[in-house]
């Protein structure tokens, strides 16, 4: 995606010691990154705060890193907010999340339409509160002349029931008669995800140093880098953005083949 250089400059101006800014290579940002925004709770119980108020914190990074990938020109950042295992969660953490939620795409329309980022959910939002459903629909609704850079929330996400979903639909449209079994190949089961028209990540990062997927893009994520930081989510900013982009551009992606040099 095109980017103002005027912007992009001014906004990752001031880089602080050790992060080498001047080093990405502006050519190679990935088109698609994803973040798994985990460590909230940590980062509050670390300051002896409540959990509640890590995620609040997390906004903040959230709003940053939109930003940021804006200015990079990045296509797709896509960003999970809320598991289908995550209700397994106290219920006050996950109404305070629910709350949350909504409130937050009010508060961040403006940016949304300042910055023109068109918005998708990644998950099944019908079993929302619906408050939060409904502040979903008409946040959606408002954005949906915006033809920027993709914001995926993936909220009620869960690859397993992402995976089946398809397979279920598929498996529908065979029984009717419409699509011929022989013909369901990679790009069909694509288009029924919820990802369905989106590149794959190139990256995904993960805070807070968990070294897991956490059922998040299983097939999307097939051939994707993986960048894992400790840093608790609420403490990830555009410079630790810089960092992880830095690492993926050092990657050696083969895609089960050999490497340039290889090759030569
Ligand atoms: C990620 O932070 C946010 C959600 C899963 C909603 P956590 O709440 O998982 O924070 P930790 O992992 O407990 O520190
Ligand atoms: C993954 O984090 C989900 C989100 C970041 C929304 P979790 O904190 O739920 O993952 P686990 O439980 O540590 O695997
Ligand atoms: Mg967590």
């Amino acid at each position: 995606m095109q980017y103002d250089e005027h912007k992009l400059v001014e906004y990752f101006a001031d880089a602080p010691a050790g992060v080498g800014f001047s080093d990405l290579d502006l050519n190679n940002i990935p088109h698609h990154i994803s973040c798994i925004m985990d460590g909230n709770g940590r980062w509050a119980t670390s300051r002896g705060l409540a959990r509640t108020e890590g995620h609040k914190a997390g906004i903040v990074s959230l709003r940053e890193i939109i930003t940021a990938c804006v200015r990079l020109g990045v296509d797709v950042l896509s960003a999970y907010a809320f598991s289908t295992e995550n209700w397994n969660r106290p219920q006050h953490e996950v109404n305070v999340l629910m709350h949350l939620f909504a409130k937050t795409f009010i508060d961040e329309l403006p940016l949304l339409k300042r910055e023109n980022v068109r918005v998708v959910f990644l998950g099944d939002i019908s079993a929302l509160p619906k408050k939060t459903r409904d502040v979903f629909e008409r946040g959606l609704a408002e954005c949906a002349d915006h033809t920027g850079m993709t914001l995926a929330l993936a909220v009620n996400y869960g690859a397993r029931a992402e995976i089946t979903r398809a397979v279920r639909q598929i498996a529908l449209d065979a029984a009717a008669g419409k699509i011929d079994p022989g013909a369901i190949d990679d790009d069909m089961v694509a288009s029924h995800l919820y990802t369905a028209g989106l590149p794959d990540p190139e990256l995904v990062i993960r805070t807070s140093g968990e070294l897991r997927l956490s059922n998040y893009l299983l097939w999307q994520v097939a051939y994707s880098e993986f960048y894992v930081t400790d840093t608790y989510w609420p403490d990830f900013d555009r410079w630790g953005l810089v960092d992880a982009i830095l690492a993926y551009q050092g990657r050696d992606r083969r895609f089960g083949g050999l490497s340039k040099t290889e090759e030569a």
